[in-house]
């Protein structure tokens, strides 16, 4: 039995899948944000669709977040952050997500007066009705802001902890560039106390990028690495990422908006080298791309088979934060649709 050499679309979006690299934040279409402002009697300087679309010309992490934190403000109520995660959960299943872990900010509302127990109770409603409403599993990772003081973070962490039960793990996301990853030290190393499991944001050819990337493995001790792609260049820091199994969520159709490219030859290569390479969306909607669209940009780049399009979707199990019985039940999720899909060989 053989499966076709070039994966389809079709063949894609039906593929069982987890995403692990989401910003709840960045699921926030035009649609949404228009009707939001106007329930929230919130002015965000555009009327329209359009208008909305035309302000979204990135070409940098920075420039992208500077759009990206001010439409933030329509989000006011605990109904608001569970309607843009349960929009973001129908089409995620819609791309045959099952599993999901998902980043949100809470520094990004607390800052703004909106509480803490708005944001988690909104966004983890839609999280614990999404396996019967939607067919997806999903939790959540809280993330702090770097480029807020590592005080703000510890803040926020011990905020969390009345909602620990509803919090799978904690990230670092925003602007890296003078915020790397041994400021919050202290905080992940007291997260780890918690409970929570620990990842962070390593993004695209940043200044520091391969001494942050080998911070987060050696001295963070993270479970997983946001991004990270650069670690290609490092072949010996290549192989710690593939002897300890660890997961890199790599996001292609992003790269292409916060660099000249997507990185497609790097993600092909680790992928390659037998590194457990996943594929993201991150804020689809803003760079125009859920998760079944980043993985057909890839395979259309890198010309990935039909069967490294399988070990993605299985990388992207294998680096989850699942138990191991779920992850089994998932991975033989895979294996069923691989053989529904296979042709006699002639
Ligand atoms: N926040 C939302 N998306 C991000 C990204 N790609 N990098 C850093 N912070 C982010
Ligand atoms: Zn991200």
């Amino acid at each position: 039995m053989t499966l076709p050499a070039t994966p389809t679309r079709e063949f894609i979006t039906g593929l069982p899948k987890a995403e692990l690299h989401l910003h709840l934040e960045g699921t926030l279409e035009p649609e949404l944000k228009l009707r939001l402002a106007e329930r929230n009697g919130i002015d965000i300087g555009q009327s329209t669709v359009e208008e909305i679309r035309a302000t979204y010309a990135f070409d940098s992490l920075a420039s992208f977040l500077a759009v990206y934190y001010p439409a933030m403000e329509v989000l006011q109520t605990a109904d608001d952050f569970y309607e843009l995660a349960d929009a973001y959960l129908a089409r995620a299943a819609a791309d045959g997500v099952r599993h999901v872990e998902m980043f949100f900010d809470p520094q990004a509302h607390t800052s703004r007066g909106v509480p803490f127990e708005a944001v988690v109770t909104g966004y983890h409603r839609a999280a614990a009705e999404a396996p019967t409403k939607h067919g997806v599993d999903a939790h959540l990772i809280l993330c702090f802001l770097r480029d807020m003081s590592a005080e703000s973070a510890a803040e926020t962490l011990e905020a969390s902890v009345p909602f620990a039960d509803r919090i799978l793990g904690v990230g670092l996301d925003s602007d890296e560039r003078g915020n790397p990853p041994e400021k919050f030290a202290g905080v992940f190393a007291r997260a780890r106390e918690l409970g929570y499991r620990l990842t962070m944001h390593c993004d695209i050819d940043q200044e520091g990028s391969i001494d942050n990337i080998r911070t987060v493995l050696d001295r963070i001790g993270v479970d997983r690495v946001d991004h990270g792609t650069n670690v290609v260049e490092d072949p010996a820091l290549v192989d710690v990422v593939r002897e300890r199994g660890l997961g890199l969520t790599c996001c292609p159709v992003s790269n292409s908006f916060v660099t000249d490219e997507m990185k497609a030859t790097e993600i092909a290569a680790l992928l390659r080298s037998g590194v457990r390479v996943t594929v993201n969306s991150d804020d689809p909607a803003y760079f125009g791309g859920y998760v079944a669209d980043n993985y057909v940009a890839l395979v259309e780049a890198a010309g990935l088979t039909t069967e490294e399009v399988v070990t993605l979707a299985a990388n992207s199990f294998e680096a989850s934060w699942l138990g191991d019985a779920e992850r089994a039940e998932y991975l033989a999720e895979i294996d069923r649709y691989v053989a529904g899909h296979e042709a006699p060989s002639s």
